[in-house]
């Protein structure tokens, strides 16, 4: 996956010149390789720390077009249950809403906010979101988090530890309750950017015979320490190809899929997603089989994808890397497990988003089709992912096709966080309907707003633009908010004193001019301003 943000700037004829002439690791199968034990360190080791230092991109599977869509399908399949898509279902039964990999949480918190109110219609079957991660160092970042509180307050948030390669029953930290075999009901599992990230294997089928495709690790440089960070960066796979057995798993619903491509494709490589596969069997257990997935990640579904593919490489951010998500065995799997695959038409773009259910057919869950239809394969998140960045980038754009694109984006914080220079610059006359915009509007992106550490001050942008709308009072109420949430500034100060400045309120302008000053006696516009306020003062 990758977005703008962490665009790397090594390009394929860098790659090309580096030789890797060290092996490090001889041929195996790709899950048993010793390179997930590196990116699983990473994780465990970084915790948050991967998204604020932007090592690992996020943007364009967590925001809240995402949330958006998300929530109308999960609020239409809680009403499907309610309605009983599975059989009678006590009223005060509790689904489930399991994300694995949550990671940050910003998806989570913006999903539940969604849900939460459309929850409050009172004709869906009750729900509890349980964020989990396999790191227990964002899972204490999550607990820790105010925005979250009201809801783990409410009892509709619970964590838990949950190992999604490894792990076959959830403990929920803050109930004490345990997920187990057969005794949660119906489950709904979130899963963005992490099934590319779990175990998986490449198989390829050459003139109608199935291989193992084995690769050697090989770095640029030898390697003392495989588990060196930085090491990655430096590695290329080289493939051997042997022929594969019947039964490569010895696991009669593996075997079968792969088999099932030994007679469908051919000259072609494919990745066989165990991991996920063990997680989502895993999870559909203690759903006894009754389990919606969504999902999105950079991958394939669709036959007319499977063809002409070469083995994978390694695509690293930091020290963690992904491949790209095989949808199209795991939708298999799904259909031997009697389920339904809700799946959008292939973009051009990196990210596919895709539903998937076990235990029902269409007619039982006819809300969530419909809302699949509706949210996320008629212009949904992909296509908002897709167009952002051009759009966002074109400087021509007119102050209503911005404020357009930050209702496109559902008011994502990080998108407005991206376009708050292009918009401040259209503000210099502002008209009265797009002040009052701005006024709705505002408020709707903090609410946005799940914050990761002080290297993003939105409160500090929002601020900006409530300033170029003349509408100080809220201009000072977020510049103060930025000093609570990211620290005091000369800049800050200095703005908070021409807010002031503006409304009139000239010795409390002087104080903050005077405190810029103390921040930063280098700074010059305070002491501009400064001179403007005292003769001010004098003449009142
Ligand atoms: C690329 S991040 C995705 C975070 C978030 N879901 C998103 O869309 O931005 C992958 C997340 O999966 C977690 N993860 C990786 N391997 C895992 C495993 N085996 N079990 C559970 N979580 C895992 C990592 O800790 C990390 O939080």
């Amino acid at each position: 996956m990758s977005d703008e943000e962490t665009e790397t700037t090594e390009t394929a004829d860098d790659q090309e010149s580096a030789s890797y002439d060290h092996l490090i690791e001889d041929h195996r199968r790709l899950s048993q390789s010793f390179i997930w034990r590196r990116h699983r360190a990473f994780y465990d080791e970084q915790g948050v720390g991967a998204w604020t230092s932007g090592t690992i991109p996020w943007f364009v599977t967590s925001n809240a077009s995402v949330a958006r869509a998300y929530a109308q399908v999960i609020d239409a399949f809680l009403r499907d249950i309610a309605d009983g898509a599975f059989g009678p279902m006590a009223p005060d039964a509790v689904i489930h809403v399991v994300e694995v990999g949550a990671g940050h949480g910003r998806l989570s918190y913006m999903l539940l906010e969604r849900l939460a109110s459309l929850a409050q219609a009172g004709e869906s079957q009750r729900f509890r979101y349980v964020m989990t991660d396999f790191a227990q160092s964002n899972i204490d970042f999550w607990r820790a988090h105010p925005r979250l509180k009201g809801y783990f307050d409410a009892g509709l948030l619970d964590v838990a530890r949950f190992d999604a390669e490894v792990d076959t029953s959830l403990e929920l930290q803050i109930s004490g309750e345990i997920l187990s075999e057969g005794t949660t009901g119906p489950l709904v599992v979130v899963a963005n950017y992490v099934l590319d990230s779990l175990r998986m294997d490449v198989f390829c089928v050459q003139e109608h015979a199935l291989y193992e495709s084995r690769p050697a690790v090989y770095s640029t440089q030898p390697e003392p320490d495989l588990d060196a960070p930085g090491l990655l960066d430096r590695t290329a796979f080289v493939y051997e190809r042997v022929p594969a057995s019947e039964t490569p798993y010895e696991d009669v619903e593996f075997d079968a899929i792969v088999s099932r491509y030994a007679e469908m494709l051919d000259d072609t490589a494919f990745t066989f997603p165990v991991g996920a596969l063990r997680c989502l069997r895993a999870l559909d257990a203690l759903s006894g089989g009754r389990t919606l997935l969504l999902s999105a990640d950079k991958g394939y579904l669709h036959e007319a994808e499977l063809g002409e593919r070469a083995e994978p490489q390694l695509v690293t951010h930091g020290d963690a890397f992904s491949f790209s998500v095989n949808y199209h065995a795991i939708a298999l799997w799904f259909l031997q497990r009697r389920g339904i695959v809700l799946a959008t038409t292939p973009r051009d773009g990196a990210l596919t988003i895709n539903a998937f259910a076990s235990g029902v057919m269409r007619p039982s869950v006819p809300r969530t089709v419909r809302a699949f239809g509706e949210f996320v394969e008629h212009f949904g998140p992909m296509d908002f992912a897709a167009i952002q960045y051009d759009i966002r980038s074109d400087s021509s754009m007119s102050v209503h096709a911005l404020l357009a694109l930050l209702r496109l984006g559902d008011y994502d914080a990080w998108l407005f966080y991206r376009a708050v220079d292009a918009l401040v610059a259209r503000l210099e006359r502002p008209s009265v309907i797009v002040r009052a915009e701005l006024r709705r509007l505002l408020p709707l992106v903090w609410r946005n707003h799940f914050h990761l550490g002080a290297d993003h001050d939105l409160a500090f942008e929002i601020a900006r633009a409530y300033s170029a709308i003349e509408a100080y009072e809220e201009a000072l109420r977020f510049y103060a908010l930025s000093i609570d949430t990211c620290g005091d500034s000369a800049i800050t100060r200095h703005n908070m004193a021409l807010n002031l400045y503006w409304s009139d309120r000239l010795s409390e302008a002087l104080k903050c001019v005077e405190a810029s000053i103390a921040l930063d006696g280098s700074y010059e516009p305070p002491q501009v301003l400064r001179p403007k306020i005292l003769d001010r003062l004098e003449g009142a």
